[in-house]
């Protein structure tokens, strides 16, 4: 269970399966939402040099951006909790989970999730962190939106889901096209994207191709307050982006 970190560090903590010689040790942090109000507790590692040190030797150079929490999953989280009747009882696929936090939302609204992320230590986060929120877990699938396993695509089943939610995973451009891709292959026609992005071209790019391919884009922006500091100019854009019923896109 949750077992205090020795008394040199007391604000330190670790998890069963994490693995702390190589990912440091855990904190716990308190996050309001910005327009609900609602507050979830996160855990998250709290050396980041020695994150950086460990990301070096991985052979596709991803950075452990999963350990930070960003301005997109805190609006997306948010989003959902103003409209949760869009989730519940709804499955849904989130792609790049990181912490947790949207995931954790999610749940909160009552959605069956599936959360997916390259990173391994990300999804047992999510697991831990949705437990201690919300008293659930959601189904986890390690994934690289590059290279989608056949397993991944046999789990959710060849209807496609109804909802895809997804929280800043668009500020690589090697990215875009395979989420692209992804997306069409795992979202329903007629389904909804949700996607929360902080205004990097990258994701603009994204949106624009997916409106010229006719799908409907409802927006809301999102100013904070951010619990960093740092990213308190950040505005955040979730779109509802819908796909439509009977166009088959081809990217
Ligand atoms: C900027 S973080 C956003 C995390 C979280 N959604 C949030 O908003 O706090 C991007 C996330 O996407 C994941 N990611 C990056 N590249 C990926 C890839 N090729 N396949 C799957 N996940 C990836 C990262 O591990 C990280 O968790």
């Amino acid at each position: 269970m949750f077992q205090p970190a020795p008394r040199s560090q007391p604000s330190t903590v670790t998890i069963p399966g994490w693995d702390r010689e190589r990912f440091g040790p855990l904190r716990e942090r308190r996050i309001v939402l910005p327009r609900t109000g609602q507050g979830f507790r996160l855990l998250q590692p709290v050396d980041f040099d020695r994150l950086l040190e460990f990301a070096a030797n991985d052979p596709e150079e991803h950075l452990p951006y999963w350990a930070e929490l960003w301005p997109s999953g805190i609006a997306l989280a948010d989003a959902i909790l103003l409209d949760p009747g869009t989730v519940r009882g709804t499955t849904v696929v989130e792609l790049g989970c990181g912490l947790g936090l949207t995931a954790a939302a999610a749940l909160r609204a009552g959605a069956q999730l599936v959360a997916t992320d390259y990173s391994e230590a990300a999804l047992l986060l999510t697991r831990w962190n949705c437990r201690r929120n919300v008293g659930r877990e959601p189904a986890v699938m390690q994934l690289n939106w590059r290279r989608p396993s056949p397993d991944f695509f046999a789990a959710l089943g060849s209807t496609g889901v109804p909802v895809v939610l997804a929280a800043d995973v668009l500020y690589e451009r090697r990215d875009l096209e395979p989420l692209l891709v992804l997306i069409e292959r795992i979202l329903a026609p007629g389904g909804l994207l949700w996607l929360a992005e902080p205004g990097r071209q990258t994701a603009a790019d994204f949106v624009e191709q997916l409106r010229t391919a006719g799908w409907h884009d409802e927006q809301d922006t999102w100013t904070g307050p951010w619990p960093d500091a740092s990213d308190s100019p950040v505005v955040v854009t979730v779109h509802r982006l819908r796909r439509p019923s009977h166009v088959s896109v081809r990217w």
